[in-house]
């Protein structure tokens, strides 16, 4: 059979294992993983990783923050993405007050087309248990969107354990998955309201109002309403060691349930708050950085499977101007950091080279359990005839030196400045076209598509 391109002698690794072969792709598909293949492009994969494309199960592009709103757009964001092997990535659809979740579904996917480079689902989210939006979720699985967020703090977001329930059982009932970002609002807003009161508004206590507790009660919580209504759920961006060990006590006992973490809680912490001139406020996400303490329990937790995947929670804002905004007090600096371009290369280095992740492990948590939990396996997150032919070349022995100028998120620093990288993806291509190459993007905006996405495999 004659292919459309075939990546050449290298070796693939997929969440089931390692092998030397070709990959030939035939238009926007796998065709064959196999020996001795030809195409009519070739490229020669010789000394290089061949992996499915990362998939990110967590982003927040043109995000509406207060006053202001994450800084990449679906063009800039997904572009940094692809740079960095990463060729999915699902973000969120936030109702306005008084729209339907359909219409929208339909304003956030408007956003996104035309500019998307690559392909994306979306999470909706829901800020209430009201029979009036509880009744249109059965309408949105139909419209493939089968995960729903949640969140326990934020005001205008939070639910409390009643309305919980009624999102979980309801979603259940609808074969989906309840996403939740889990903090304790009144430990959250007693400790702030102390902070500001006593003039510690410094980015640092930004930390200081949100302590690991706060996370490791408001988890161990959603963890047992989960168990009460047998409910499948996904926590996002963990960082606490007390959360990883809720969890997988909860799977223990057999709850469906399903962590995440996020290269900052596994690389970065507290420490980096405590820079000088504000510039503690590049920092600031919630939940905060944390101890290095905590991290130890995390990287465990991910190579014995209780955390399932690493997402990036981008959410990226100018220091200059955004996170200023926060300049007189840490309680206005908009939350949240860049990282869409570098979670691939920074798990290889920190995961796989240190021995903590197998090859294995690092694709599947950055590719292929986030398209398993949500509903886009084996189209996404594998190598196997039909896939889509997302796949990235990945040279395991590139020395990079993680600077703001080499990435493409339109943010003007990054929290991982410095850091010495060994292994880095060179080639990324989307359904067949090749969209980077060599740090240079070669796709188009608008060549991405919305992803209906299936149930997902919560175990059974
Ligand atoms: O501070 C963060 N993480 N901002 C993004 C929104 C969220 O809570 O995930
Ligand atoms: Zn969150
Ligand atoms: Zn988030």
């Amino acid at each position: 059979m004659e292919f459309d391109l075939v990546i050449r002698n290298g070796r693939v690794i997929t969440s089931r294992g390692e092998i030397s072969a070709d990959v030939g792709i035939k238009g926007e598909n796998i065709s064959a993983i196999e020996k001795d293949l030809h195409g009519r492009d070739e490229i020669d994969a010789a000394g290089m990783l061949v992996l499915p494309g990362g998939i990110d199960p967590h982003v927040h592009l043109q995000m509406p923050v207060g006053e202001t709103a994450s800084s990449d757009d679906w063009f800039t964001g997904t572009r940094a993405a692809a740079c960095g092997g990463t060729t999915t990535v699902i973000d969120f659809v936030e109702p306005e007050p008084g729209d339907s979740l359909q219409a929208a579904l339909e304003k956030r996917k408007a956003e996104a087309n035309g500019k998307a480079v690559i392909d994306f689902g979306l999470h909706m989210t829901i800020t209430n248990a009201e029979t009036r939006t509880l009744s249109q979720i059965e309408g949105m699985v139909n419209e493939g969107v089968t995960s729903y967020k949640t969140y326990s703090t934020y005001d205008g977001f939070k639910l409390n354990d009643a309305e919980f329930l009624q999102v979980l059982t309801t979603v259940h009932e609808s074969g989906g998955i309840v996403l939740v970002h889990a903090e304790n609002d009144a430990a959250i807003a007693y400790l702030k309201a102390r902070l500001v009161a006593a003039g510690k508004k410094d980015p640092a206590y930004h930390a200081v109002s949100r302590p690991a507790v706060t996370e490791v009660e408001a988890v161990t919580r959603a963890l047992a309403l989960a168990e009460v209504a047998q409910a499948n759920l996904y926590l996002v961006h963990l960082s606490t060691a007390g959360a990883i060990q809720a969890v997988r006590t909860a799977q223990t006992r057999g709850v469906h349930a399903f962590a995440e973490t996020c290269p900052q809680y596994l690389l970065l912490d507290e420490r980096e708050l405590l820079r000088l001139d504000f510039e503690g406020a590049k920092f600031v996400c919630s939940p905060p950085l944390r101890s290095a303490i905590e991290q130890p329990e995390i990287w465990e937790g991910l190579a014995d499977g209780t955390v399932s995947t690493v997402g990036t929670d981008h959410c990226p804002f100018f220091f200059k101007g955004q996170k200023e905004l926060g300049r007189d007090t840490f309680t206005k600096i908009p939350g949240g950091l860049p990282g869409i371009e570098s979670r691939l290369a920074l798990l290889h280095t920190f995961g796989v080279r240190t021995g903590r992740l197998s090859l294995p492990r690092w694709v599947d948590v950055c590719s292929s359990l986030p398209a398993r939990i949500f509903g886009l396996y084996p189209q996404k997150g594998a190598l196997e005839p039909g896939s889509d032919a997302d796949v990235v070349v990945f040279d395991p022995e590139k020395k990079v030196q993680l600077t703001r100028s080499k990435l493409h998120e339109n943010v003007d620093y990054t929290p991982y400045e410095g850091f010495q990288l060994t292994g880095y993806p060179v080639i990324t291509i989307t359904r067949g076209k090749v969209i980077h190459k060599d740090g240079a993007f070669t796709g188009a905006a608008g060549s991405g598509r919305f992803l209906f996405r299936q149930k997902g495999d919560y175990g059974s």
